[in-house]
C-alpha cells in the first residue's frame, strides 16, 4: 500500500500524467491519464481513470476506469477526424492547430471536494459537480450537479439528496476540508462513528 506524502504525488506504474498539479496526498491509479489537471489536497483517482482539463476538489474519490472531461472532436466540419488538428501527424510541413488545443483546455470541468465519482462513469467537459455529490457507477453526466445530489443514470438524473434537509449547507459551512491534516487526524474517531448531523453538532 502507498503511503501518501505531502510533498509529491503516489503515481502508480503506468499512469501517464501531463501540464498537471497536485496538493498534498494525492493519488494516481495505475495506468491511469491525467492531462492538463490540478488535483486539490487528498484528491486521487483509481486505476484506468482518464482525467482531462479538470479540478478535483479536495477528498475526491474518483473510481476506476472513469472518463472525466473527455474530448470532442469537431462535427459541424468536413471532417471528424484528428487530422485536422493533430495534422504534424500525418505531414511534415503541416503544423498542429493551437487554437483547437487552447479552446479544448479551456472547456474546465469542475469537481468538487469530498465527491465521490462512480466506476465507469463518465462527466462531459464544462459540467461542474458540487460539493459532496455522488456520481454512481455507470452515469453519463451531462449537466451540472447540486451539492451533496447522487445521481445516476444515462444521462444521469437526480436521485435523492445525499443527506436530509439542511445538513449540505451546514457541512458546507463546516468545510471540515480545510481543516490541517492535523485536526483531521484528531476527528478522525468522530468522521468514523458519527453521521453527518451528530457530526455536525460536535464540530458546526
Ligand atoms: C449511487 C449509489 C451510491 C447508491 O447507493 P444506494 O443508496 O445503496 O442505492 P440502492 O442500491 O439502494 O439503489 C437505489 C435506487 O437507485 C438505483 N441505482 C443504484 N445504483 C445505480 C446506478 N449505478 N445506476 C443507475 N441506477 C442505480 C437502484 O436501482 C435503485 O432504484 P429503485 O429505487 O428504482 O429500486 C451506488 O449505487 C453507486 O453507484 N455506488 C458507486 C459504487 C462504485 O462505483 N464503487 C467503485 C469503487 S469506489
Amino acid at each position: 500500500m502507498p503511503k501518501l506524502s505531502a510533498t509529491a504525488p503516489f503515481v502508480h506504474e503506468g499512469a501517464e500524467v501531463t501540464h498537471s498539479t497536485f496538493g498534498a496526498y494525492c493519488e494516481v491509479g495505475k495506468g491511469a491519464r491525467v492531462l492538463n489537471s490540478e488535483f486539490l489536497d487528498y484528491a486521487y483517482c483509481d486505476q484506468y481513470a482518464d482525467i482531462a482539463n479538470t479540478t478535483l476538489g479536495k477528498f475526491a474519490n474518483i473510481a476506476a476506469f472513469t472518463r472525466i472531461g473527455p474530448t470532442d472532436h469537431p462535427y459541424k466540419n468536413a471532417s471528424l477526424h484528428h487530422f485536422l488538428y493533430r495534422s504534424s501527424y500525418y505531414w511534415e510541413d503541416a503544423e498542429d492547430d493551437p487554437a483547437f488545443f487552447e479552446h479544448r483546455a479551456a472547456r474546465r470541468t469542475v469537481i468538487g471536494h469530498d465527491t465521490w465519482i462512480g466506476h465507469g462513469a463518465i462527466i462531459k467537459p464544462e459540467v461542474t459537480i458540487g460539493h459532496g455529490a455522488i456520481v454512481a457507477s455507470g452515469a453519463v453526466v451531462t449537466k451540472d450537479v447540486p451539492p451533496y445530489m447522487i445521481v445516476a443514470g444515462v444521462p444521469s438524473q437526480e436521485m435523492r439528496p445525499r443527506y436530509p434537509d439542511g445538513i449540505a449547507e451546514r457541512m458546507q459551512e463546516l468545510a471540515w476540508w480545510d481543516w490541517s491534516h492535523e485536526t483531521l487526524r484528531e476527528a478522525l474517531p468522530d468522521f468514523r462513528t458519527l453521521e453527518a448531523e451528530a457530526f455536525l453538532e460536535k464540530y458546526a
